[in-house]
């Protein structure tokens, strides 16, 4: 049995969701994979908790905000470094903010961990798209793990399918819808809700955040195609070469004259790299029926791989809430001490 120390940064949607998660895949973990999950700290901006021994997730997930403070394992003003120092290596998960312009705080949490030999699984998507050549290249002369899954669509296995499924081919071009808050309002919209109407429920479903520009304005579609570029094609995007395009100027009449035209609006991440130079960009694209993408609808993503070698290559699905993202990092610290690839008999 290979133990592996868990540390979590972020205990909001994301990490609550990561701490029942292991609560729940403990044991499926300890039979399939050979890996005892030990949750040792999981930290927020204000203190965390963290015991020595490992904690129970099941006691501290469901805590409310106001009975945190009281539970005996939470230290006030805990900081990473105090947990780093006197725990054996194993994964950093970072679930705090993304900001896609600082990268922070991730970004000196990734560090932080991988300064100190440990692998890293992260959900937030700024440290990786404002240094992604630097962290991945400081984690291989580490000797360890860098993982993104959750911060690069999260449930749909996109990286995985490209780095390991699609291993030996040249991809040639990608498409993708890849943020489900957008995917969503568009869905709406064509049942003839207005582009405030379907924010509007997406925020009461807790789909759209309230602050929900990231999403809308198509930062959060640039932030993935770019490290979905960047890994799986060797490319160097940064987000300001990256053309952008959100969806809040997309009107009925928009929608309509897609649909007469046996169409459908969607906000399609592109990666092209058969040109002379590569590109990405993210942009309102009205799709015919034949495209793979065409059904995928309501908060559900895609991805389309176009290959040299292996023809066209399509995945769809993935939950995209808390509980998906930290299935994804789940699979990402799986991956990251599985041996073999033998099936599980
Ligand atoms: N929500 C999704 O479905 C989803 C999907 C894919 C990726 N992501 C990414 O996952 C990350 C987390 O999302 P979320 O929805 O869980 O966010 P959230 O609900 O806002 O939670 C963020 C957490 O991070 C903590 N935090 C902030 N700064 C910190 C610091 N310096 N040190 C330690 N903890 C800190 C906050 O602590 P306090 O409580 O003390 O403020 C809070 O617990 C984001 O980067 C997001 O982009 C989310």
């Amino acid at each position: 049995m290979t133990p592996v120390n868990l540390v979590l940064m972020g205990m909001g949607n994301v990490g609550r969701a990561f701490i029942h998660l292991v609560g729940e895949k403990s044991g499926l973990c300890r039979e399939r994979y050979g890996l005892n999950l030990c949750l040792k700290a999981v930290l927020k901006t204000n203190g965390g908790f963290f015991a020595g021994r490992p904690l129970d997730p099941g006691d501290i997930a469901g805590l409310p905000a106001s009975e945190l403070a009281k539970h005996p394992a939470w230290k006030p003003g805990l900081h990473l470094d105090d947990v780093l120092k006197s725990v054996n290596p194993g994964v950093l998960v970072e679930c705090t903010p993304t900001n896609l312009h600082t990268g922070q705080p991730g970004l000196s949490h990734i560090t932080r961990a991988l300064k100190k030999k440990w692998h890293v699984a992260a959900a937030s998507k700024g440290a990786l798209v404002v240094n992604f050549k630097g962290l991945n290249a400081f984690a291989r002369k580490q000797g360890v793990s860098l993982k993104y899954s959750g911060a690069a669509a999260a449930a749909l296995p996109t990286l995985d399918v490209g780095l390991f499924s699609l291993a030996g081919t040249e991809i040639l071009r990608i498409e993708g819808i890849l943020t489900g808050v957008t995917n969503y309002i568009l869905t709406r919209m064509e049942e003839s809700f207005s582009f405030q109407e379907a924010l509007k429920e997406a925020q009461a479903k807790g789909i759209a955040e309230p602050d929900p520009s990231l999403d809308v304005d198509g930062w959060d579609s640039a932030a993935k195609i770019l490290l979905i570029a960047n890994s799986v094609a060797g490319m160097s995007f940064s987000l300001k070469d990256i053309r952008r395009e959100g969806i809040r100027n997309v009107t009925p009449e928009d929608i309509q004259k897609a649909g007469k035209e046996g169409k459908s609006l969607k906000l399609l991440a592109r990666f092209d790299r058969r040109k002379d130079e590569p590109k990405a960009e993210v942009c309102l694209t009205a799709i015919e029926n034949t495209h793979p993408l065409f059904s995928v609808s309501g908060t559900n993503k895609g991805i389309v791989f176009f290959t040299d070698t292996m023809g066209q290559v399509t995945v769809t699905g993935g939950k995209s809430d808390p509980r998906g993202t930290a299935a994804a990092l789940l699979k990402d610290i799986i991956n990251i001490y599985r041996q073999e690839w033998s099936p599980c008999l």
